[in-house]
């Protein structure tokens, strides 16, 4: 599937046919895993396949939003050797690399957050003492869109995320399409965040585009920041931009909000 259609067509998947993973799958899932940890290993991260019901019963009240935590046949894990910023932001942006590879075999996919996890028990379910705050479900769904589901698929107008020159100046369509940046935004703006607060702002300025975050809540963030700037460069690709993030950068404007990072366009 073409990037831009997965992304017209992305949604978390809450529910799954509860069949267990065949060794088929398993095998499938583990080569996936193989190929991303060693691009993303240099960040101390490591992701790791785990069989639903191992994890699914002991955080069941526990994980996800409200201790709401989704059932479903596998999980990965997203680990972290010494966490800081980098690795809360290159976590995600690989997670969505492996949740673009999973979606190519037919699985369904929903980020579960594990901040109200006790280290305790998160050491007892993954057997690490590595940071694991978020873990990815996955499945074959039975049903992409739940009653009241939609409350967390609302996205923001292109006008309300991005600005030209200042933070005060919401871009135009016209001017987008002006840069040749309309469809990557059309598309990115389907990109998941975390309670769907969308907090990625970018600035548009002299060549370059900015990446800022609004009521910066730390590492919850970081990984939002991690899936946008995934996406900004994949789909920059599809155009022929061969675009990448500098985080060693100071903002281009003053601002209140968190800045993360620049990239060419
Ligand atoms: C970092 C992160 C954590 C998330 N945690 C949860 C969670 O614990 N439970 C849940 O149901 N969805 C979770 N989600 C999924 C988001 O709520 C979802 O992506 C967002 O509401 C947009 O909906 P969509 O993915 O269907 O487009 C999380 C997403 C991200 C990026």
């Amino acid at each position: 599937m073409k990037l831009s259609e997965f992304m017209e067509n992305r949604k978390s998947a809450r529910e799954y046919r509860l069949k267990n993973l065949s060794n088929k799958d398993l095998k499938k899932v583990n080569e996936i895993l193989k190929e991303v940890n060693e691009k993303a290993n240099r960040y101390n991260i490591n992701y790791q396949l785990f069989e639903g019901e191992n994890i699914y019963k002991p955080l069941r009240g526990e994980g996800g939003y409200s201790g709401v935590m989704i059932e479903a046949p596998g999980y990965i894990s997203l680990s972290m050797k010494e966490p800081n910023d980098e690795s809360y932001i290159y976590g995600a942006y690989y997670l969505e690399d492996i949740i673009g590879k999973l979606s190519e075999i037919g699985y369904g996919t929903c980020w579960v957050s594990l901040f109200s996890v006790s280290d305790e028990l998160k050491k007892d379910v993954f057997g690490t003492k590595d940071k694991i705050d978020f873990i990815l479900a996955f499945g074959i769904p039975v049903n992409y869109i739940l009653k009241g589901d939609s409350q967390y698929s609302n996205r923001l107008g292109l006008e309300d995320f991005i600005y030209i020159n200042d933070l005060d100046t919401p871009v135009d369509v016209e001017t987008l399409q002006n840069y040749g940046l309309d469809e990557i935004f059309y598309y990115l703006r389907n990109a998941p965040s975390a309670f769907n607060k969308q907090p990625w702002r970018f600035l548009i300025k002299d060549g370059k585009i900015d990446l800022f975050i609004k009521d910066y809540q730390g590492n919850v963030n970081l990984t939002d920041s991690g899936i946008v700037m995934y996406y900004y460069e994949k789909l920059a690709e599809i155009d022929g931009i061969n675009a990448s993030w500098d985080l060693n950068v100071d903002p281009c404007v003053e601002t209140d909000m968190k800045f993360i990072g620049r990239t060419n366009f």
